[in-house]
């Protein structure tokens, strides 16, 4: 429709300017040309008539002039002669002459040339009066009558011409200008579409469209880039983030839209002890994070079925709803076989990867068949994605590097999917990556995804060095995107966090409590200072370096030798792989040796508990302790921190924190240290212990600010608002190309 309008419109334009300017300009100028043709005509005539005329007007023969006249008639277009003496009297006439025209037509002397175009009931008529001389004497004059009719005619003709002429050219123009207009449209649509999506002018295809658009992309993209953040910082500033702010989001930006979460590890294990089944909630950073945001959500978390009670705990597709207690979200187990597991988990994911990515002095081991099992690994987690979307296009949270070859699965299985995958661990640098053997595969896995976050930009940053370094792409370090196989990832910072407030009954015990039930439950002395540590038995966590900072405390500060005690909470974790065994033997020998040298009867300056605790109870632990020591030698964020500092709602308490964690950058009050300097750990505890108590309010109370500023739900919010936003970005532009399409369709 559209499209016929723009033919049609400046071809209705074109005519009427024919009509009224064009034509009637060509019609005076054919009249003009016809008649100054005329005057020549008649000029001739009257010159060829002097000679033969002169004596028959003499002789005064009427009959003799009036049959020269008829003859001179023969010519079809001169109508009438007539002769006028030089007094203005018409003396001989033909026939044909009209009645209107006289001698004195004209009004002229006889001696002057004279033309003029009459009109009379036949038509134009053209009169030309042209003295007659004889030796330089004028005898009278010549009046030609000539039928003009014929001009009429041809003129006519002409403007019927001129005309279609005309028109022909108009449509032809009208048809040419259609389709530039068109194909620039298109030029721009294209243009202003990879505008939008934030692209730049740099890619050979997209370069010819948009170069015209060159002069303002950069003030648009600018522009779109500072709104976004006005809004971004405006939202999240104002935001109280809260699960019902996710529920609101899910509601109003996502409406309703299906949320599906992949992870390796599942938020709650059913065990079987004896003839008991224990449900049991893991020690990981990443269950903390999700948990409460999936209670909010509801949807389904896919994860690896690892409880030896899992089985008889699901229904008949392999769900089951959680909390146990209160069930708002459902989990769909994934069964792997042990060759699997030892291949995908203990093997490539956290014998290759794991080590890869955290620079904490292990080396990484990469065996082929490692890799095997975790391709086989993600896919079986792909088709479990596909069985359970309910939609062409959930929303799915991959969660981190159990799953680098997840995203693309997906995207080639459910193409609309939006696919937000997160490491949770560090990104090393483009040369420690590179060792991997598999790398072009891992970050080709990773690039299926529609947003890639990590916890801080340092991270960010490596991985565009190494896509950078090992990929064909193009990234876009202002917008933060990388433009791959016709994919485009977002790759953004959101740094995780904890619930705010703490969802826990060990909230509601008193600080003074807690510290009595657990030097109770411990056998301290009541007057015991204690210290705590919260770890997996992970090589990455520091725990060595801590305790020789508190063997170093204890050498140089005896006088707390019997009132301090450094308790270590140690999850046991992944522990049929040898470095991790190691590992825990180290921590043992150590612990054994530090207090073999300061124990004092039933003191002893350490007390290791390398076992699951519930949330509640560490809980206990830290609203117990002067401090917290968290001193990993590398990792993303380590929300341990985070979760004392949210457990200290007295205000008190020291943490002390390694420079290495994510969690370093956010919580700046903490007492930052390297964990690598034993001296300098040494010194903080001390300092923790003395610390004044308005100084720990002042450091504490600005560090729940932050955290409760910064909690989980904003973490999962920026990203679900990021994805909606993409989404309705997509469905935008689907739409442009759906009417671009039906207007060239029906103009055509
Ligand atoms: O730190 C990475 C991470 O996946 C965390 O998200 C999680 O807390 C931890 O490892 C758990 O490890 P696993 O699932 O192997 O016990």
């Amino acid at each position: 429709m559209r499209l016929s309008l723009r033919f049609i419109v400046p071809l209705a334009v074109a005519l009427a300017l024919i009509a009224y300017a064009v034509v009637p300009l060509v019609d005076r100028f054919t009249l003009k040309w016809f008649e100054r043709d005329l005057d020549i005509r008649t000029s001739l005539i009257a010159n060829a008539l002097q000679e033969p005329l002169e004596p028959l007007i003499r002789e005064g023969s009427r009959t003799k002039v009036l049959r020269l006249f008829d003859r001179i008639l023969g010519d079809e277009r001169l109508f009438a002669l007539g002769f006028c003496n030089p007094n203005h009297v018409l003396v001989y006439k033909t026939l044909t002459f009209p009645a209107k025209v006289t001698c004195a037509v004209t009004g002229a002397e006889p001696a002057a040339n004279v033309s003029r175009v009459v009109e009379q009931g036949r038509g134009p008529i053209h009169v030309a009066i042209r003295p007659l001389e004889s030796d330089g004497v004028v005898y009278g004059s010549l009046v030609l009558v000539h039928d003009m009719s014929f001009v009429q005619r041809r003129s006519d003709d002409t403007k019927k011409y001129v005309f279609y002429l005309f028109t022909v050219i108009a449509a032809i123009i009208s048809l040419i200008t259609v389709v530039i207009a068109e194909l620039s449209w298109r030029g721009w649509v294209a243009g202003f579409k990879a505008l939008i999506r934030g692209e730049t002018f740099g890619r050979a295809g997209g370069e010819v469209h948009m170069r015209e658009l060159r002069p303002v992309a950069r003030d648009l993209q600018a522009l779109i880039r500072d709104l976004e953040s006005e809004r971004r910082t405006r939202d999240d500033s104002q935001i109280n983030w809260s699960p019902e702010t996710l529920r609101m989001i899910l509601r109003n930006d996502l409406k309703g839209e299906e949320v599906l979460i992949v992870s390796n590890r599942e938020p709650y294990l059913h065990l079987r002890r004896n003839d008991r089944i224990e449900v049991q909630r893991p020690a990981s950073g990443l269950v903390t994070a999700l948990e409460p945001v999936m209670r909010a959500c509801s949807g389904t978390w896919i994860a690896h079925g690892s409880g030896s009670a899992d089985r008889e705990t699901v229904d008949g597709s392999d769900h089951v709803m959680v909390p146990p207690d209160r069930p708002a979200y459902r989990i769909r187990r994934v069964w792997l076989s042990q060759e699997e597991e030892a291949g995908y988990y203990y093997g490539f994911a956290n014998s290759g990867l794991w080590p890869l990515c955290h620079i904490a002095h292990t080396r990484p081991t990469f065996r082929s068949a490692d890799w095997e099992a975790y391709e086989t690994v993600n896919r079986k987690f792909a088709d479990t994605v596909v069985q359970e979307a309910a939609t062409r296009d959930p929303i799915v949270l991959v969660q981190d590097y159990h799953f680098a070859l997840l995203p693309r699965m997906i995207r080639e299985r459910l193409p609309d999917a939006t696919v937000i995958t997160f490491w949770h661990i560090p990104w090393p640098n483009p040369e420690a990556f590179g060792i991997c053997p598999w790398r072009e595969s891992i970050l080709d896995g990773l690039l299926g995804s529609s947003i890639l976050g990590f916890h801080t930009q340092f991270h960010c940053n490596n991985f565009f060095d190494t896509v950078d370094r090992y990929l064909e792409s193009r990234i876009d370090r202002e917008t933060y995107t990388i433009s791959y196989g016709g994919d485009q990832t977002a790759v953004h910072r959101y740094p995780i966090s904890i619930e705010w407030p703490l969802h826990s009954a060990t909230m509601e015990k008193p600080v003074a409590q807690c510290r009595a039930d657990v030097r109770g439950r411990n056998g301290f002395a009541p007057d015991a200072v204690l210290v705590v540590g919260v770890d997996r038995l992970d090589y990455t966590k520091g725990i060595l370096e801590r305790f020789l900072a508190v063997e170093r405390f204890l050498e140089l500060e005896p006088e707390w030798i019997g009132k301090f005690v450094f308790v270590q909470i140690a999850a046991p974790s992944r522990s049929r792989i040898d470095e991790y065994q190691n590992f825990e033997e180290r921590v043992r020998a150590l612990a054994r040796r530090i207090n073999g040298r300061f124990s004092v009867g039933a003191y002893a300056p350490i007390c290791l508990k390398v076992e699951h605790h519930e949330p509640d109870e560490v809980y206990e632990y830290y609203r117990a302790s002067e401090a917290c020591f968290v001193s990993s030698l590398h990792d993303g964020m380590n929300l341990v921190a985070k979760e004392f500092v949210a457990s200290r709602d007295d205000e008190r308490g020291v943490l002390i924190l390694s420079q290495f964690t994510g969690a370093s950058r956010e919580l700046a009050e903490a007492l930052i240290v390297n964990p690598y300097d034993v001296d300098q750990c040494a010194a903080a505890l001390r300092l923790s212990l003395t610390m004044p108590e308005a100084e720990q309010r002042d450091r504490m109370r600005s560090m729940r600010g932050e955290v409760q500023e910064f909690n989980v739900f904003r973490w999962a919010g920026r990203m679900l608002l990021d994805a909606a936003q993409m989404r309705m970005r997509s469905r935008l532009l689907a739409r442009a190309d759906r009417g671009r399409k039906l207007i060239s369709t029906r103009g055509a």
